[in-house]
Parts: C-alpha cells; sequence; structure tokens
C-alpha cells in the first residue's frame, strides 16, 4: 500500500469513508488534508451509523492513527465534540489523533460570515454547508487567519478574535442579537481550542517519519473533484483543492511519496447545493435513486439531487487527478432498474471549453439486470448486465476498477484484483 490516496471523483459523496474504513484493515495511518467540518463521511459498522466530519475514517479502527493536516481547516468546537463521542463509544482517541500545528482554526465568526453570505447572495447562493470553510481559507490567502500553533497562547488568539468581532461591528456584517451570540460561543470555543492542544504536532515530521518506516498510509480526500476550487464547476465548488494535487501542499510529504492514487465513483452521480448538474434526472429515475440510494447529505440533511453516470467528467477526473485506479460504490442502488443510462461524452464540446450548465449529455443505455447483488463476494457471481455496466465504465474512464461496493456495511465489497 505505503501512500494510497482515496480520492472523490464526483461532487463528493460517493462513499469515500465506507472504502477508506475497509482498506484500514491493512493501514497503519490515514491522513486528511483538506477540507473541514463540511465533510460527511458515513460508516455502517455492525449495523451501526456514525458520520464522522473531521476525524478521518480510520478512527473506528483502534489501531490505525489519524492525522489531520494542515490543508485542512479546524472547527475545534466540533473536532473536540467528535472525539468526545467516539471516546464514549469507546473507541480509543489518545495517542492515535495529530492535528497539525499548521492547519487553519475555524472560528464561530467564520461560520457566521458564511451563512450570512449565503443569504445575502439569495438565489444565486452556492448553497454551502455554513461551516466556516469558505470565510476561513479567505482569511488564509489573506493572511490573516490562525493556525492551530496559535492556539497555545490563548490570549493572543483572544485578541485577534476580538479585532475580528470588532470588524463585523463596524462593517454591519452582524446584528446585535448575532454578536451576542457568537459572544456566547466564544467560551466554548476557547474550552475545545484549548482541550485538543494535546493532540497538535508537527504531522509532517510524523508522516514523513511513518513513510521512511515502510508504515502504510492511506489519504482520505473530503468532497470531489468536481467541487475542487480550480478544477470543479466554479463557482459552485468548495474553498479547497480536493484533487490528488493538493495532499503534498496539505500534508507535507514529497509528490513521489505517493504510490497510489484510487478515484472513488458512485455507479450513478449525486450532488448537493446548487450548480450545474448535466445528468440530472428530475423525473422518476431521480426519485428513484434519491429513494433508494437515501440520498439525504450526511451534514446538512438536504436531499441530494441524483442523476445518471456521467463518463465525461469520470474520465476529466481521471485526467485531473492521475487516478491508478478506480472504486464504484452503490451498485446495489441500480439493482432493480431495467434500463440504466450512462453519459458518454457531451455533444456540443467538452468541460471546461463548454460550461456545464449547457452541456448536452450524449447517453448510451445497458440492460439493467434486476436481481439483488447486496450478497455478492466475487465480479463473477454478479449477473451478466452488471458486469457489463462495469466493464463500460472502465472502458470510458480507461482505468480499471478494483474494488464494487454493493451495500452499506464495511464487508460488502467485492475485490476486483486478482
Ligand atoms: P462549502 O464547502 O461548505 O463551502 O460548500 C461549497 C459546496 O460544496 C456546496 O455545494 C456544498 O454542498 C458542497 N460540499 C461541501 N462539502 C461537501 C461534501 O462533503 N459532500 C458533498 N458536497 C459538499
Amino acid at each position: 500500500m505505503p501512500v494510497t490516496a482515496i480520492l472523490g471523483a464526483q461532487w463528493g459523496d460517493e462513499g469515500k469513508g465506507k472504502i477508506v474504513d475497509s482498506l484500514c484493515e491493512h493501514a497503519d495511518v490515514v491522513a486528511r488534508f483538506q477540507g473541514g467540518a463540511n465533510a460527511g463521511h458515513t460508516l455502517y459498522i455492525n449495523g451501526k451509523e456514525t458520520i464522522l466530519h473531521q476525524l478521518p475514517s480510520g478512527i473506528m479502527h483502534p489501531k490505525v492513527e489519524c492525522v489531520l493536516g494542515n490543508g485542512m481547516v479546524i472547527d475545534p468546537l466540533e473536532l473536540w465534540q467528535e472525539m468526545n463521542n467516539l471516546q464514549n463509544q469507546g473507541f480509543p482517541i489518545d495517542e492515535r489523533v495529530h492535528i497539525s500545528l499548521q492547519a487553519q482554526i475555524v472560528t464561530p465568526i467564520h461560520k457566521h460570515l458564511d451563512a450570512k453570505t449565503e443569504l445575502v447572495l439569495g438565489s444565486a447562493a452556492i448553497g454551502t454547508t455554513k461551516r466556516g470553510i469558505g470565510p476561513c481559507y479567505a482569511d488564509k490567502a489573506n493572511r490573516s487567519g490562525i493556525q492551530v500553533r496559535e492556539l497555545r497562547e490563548i490570549n493572543a488568539v483572544q485578541q485577534k478574535v476580538n479585532e475580528k468581532m470588532e470588524q463585523l461591528r463596524r462593517n454591519n456584517l452582524a446584528t446585535a442579537d448575532e454578536i451576542q451570540s457568537l459572544l456566547h460561543s466564544m467560551d466554548q470555543f476557547y474550552t475545545a481550542s484549548t482541550a485538543i492542544l494535546p493532540y497538535v504536532t508537527d504531522t509532517s515530521i510524523l508522516l514523513n517519519s511513518y513513510i521512511h518506516a515502510g508504515k502504510n498510509i492511506l489519504v482520505e480526500g473530503a468532497q470531489g473533484t468536481l467541487l475542487d476550487i480550480d478544477f470543479g464547476s466554479y463557482p459552485y465548488v468548495t474553498s479547497s483543492n480536493t484533487i490528488a494535487g493538493s495532499i503534498c501542499t496539505g500534508l507535507g510529504i514529497g509528490p513521489k511519496t505517493i504510490d497510489n492514487i484510487i478515484g472513488v465513483y458512485k455507479s450513478y452521480t449525486t450532488r448537493v447545493g446548487a450548480g450545474p448538474f448535466p445528468t440530472e434526472q428530475l423525473n422518476a429515475i431521480g426519485d428513484y435513486l434519491q429513494r433508494t440510494g437515501k440520498e439525504f447529505g450526511a451534514t446538512t440533511h438536504r436531499k441530494r439531487r441524483c442523476g445518471w453516470f456521467d463518463a465525461a467528467l469520470g474520465k476529466y477526473s481521471a485526467r485531473i487527478n492521475g487516478f491508478t485506479a478506480a472504486v464504484i460504490t452503490k451498485l446495489d442502488i441500480l439493482d432493480q432498474l431495467d434500463q440504466i443510462q450512462i453519459c458518454t461524452h457531451y455533444e456540443n464540446g467538452s468541460f471546461p471549453e463548454i460550461d456545464l450548465q449547457s452541456a448536452v449529455p450524449h447517453y448510451i443505455s445497458l440492460p439493467g439486470w434486476q436481481q439483488t447483488t447486496a450478497q455478492t463476494h466475487r465480479l463473477s457471481d454478479l449477473p451478466k448486465a452488471a458486469q457489463q455496466y462495469l466493464r463500460k465504465i472502465e472502458e470510458l474512464l480507461e482505468i480499471p476498477i478494483t474494488y464494487v461496493s454493493i451495500g452499506k456495511d464495511r464487508r460488502q465489497l467485492i475485490c476486483l484484483e486478482s
């Protein structure tokens, strides 16, 4: 394995958490390199659902260490809560969580500004998760953010936050009530900021020492390629680079240390929030996928928009990330359909030459299999039509499929590697 990245190839919610969790049996470390509490990685272990927002999915494996890299924007309040919840459920945390000294801190002010901006944008809103991600990365780029290492001098952080509160007041960015409620949340924010300090370390030194020791490291992406701030459906994107290129800047490891880059694709397409979605099905098919796939956002609980597999964008993702392999998730959700469509290309050009909003998908139709696949353990046991569907996707993406997920549980995973 040495360093293997598991990244989202669509608009997020591809099921990366389950894949990381399943591959953790052979991993020593799982590291996240971007994003923050906007992520929602849903895991089902022994029938119980756990949603992780900031801790990497490896946390459910007691022997795996977890790294929150410098490229992340960390909300101490929510992270501390997440750590406590897991500890209370019997998952040990101490000695296993390592937070980068150089990650950015999300304050309650960032969350307030995120919600406020969305409100002001009205119908042009991005549909963010309101977790303060955009404002926090903006402060980072403006060189006015707070790095985790600064929490060691909490008085200086308080002074910085007070100045930001003052700016809010001066610029009328918060009503008197909102200021009161922000002040109220600050005590808890400082308490949590101090509580996470024992977990703070130089994670670049740590990861590089683990790489030299030959440990197996999984890198867990959050969101997906089409939400990448450079290569996604801008401006309807998140505020970080979600693609393979940002693993190095988000973890402090060299590009030559990354051995495998695996793209996770759902067997159909979903997205939450606003923005173009060429293969969206605003009809009975979309409703079927949403209902059968239980497509609700893990962070915001919004209904996800649903549509057919888009191989035009899938191939784009494979190129942008340099995927060495693909994983297909939720194949079982297609079980009852009699015909399944795949968008092979756009009839009027390709992205980004054409705006995704105007893309005209060209579809091919494949026969469905109308059989349950959830109990299958081998590719050869899948219905022929399901095998044909996977082979067509493989042919269109031009990368091998190594795993297929056919259910929520970590054991419902077919390995295609011989
Ligand atoms: P933000 O990351 O909260 O700023 O949201 C920007 C866009 O990314 C919105 O369309 C969100 O719905 C979307 N987004 C952010 N995180 C996730 C995720 O983990 N899964 C799917 N969509 C996400």
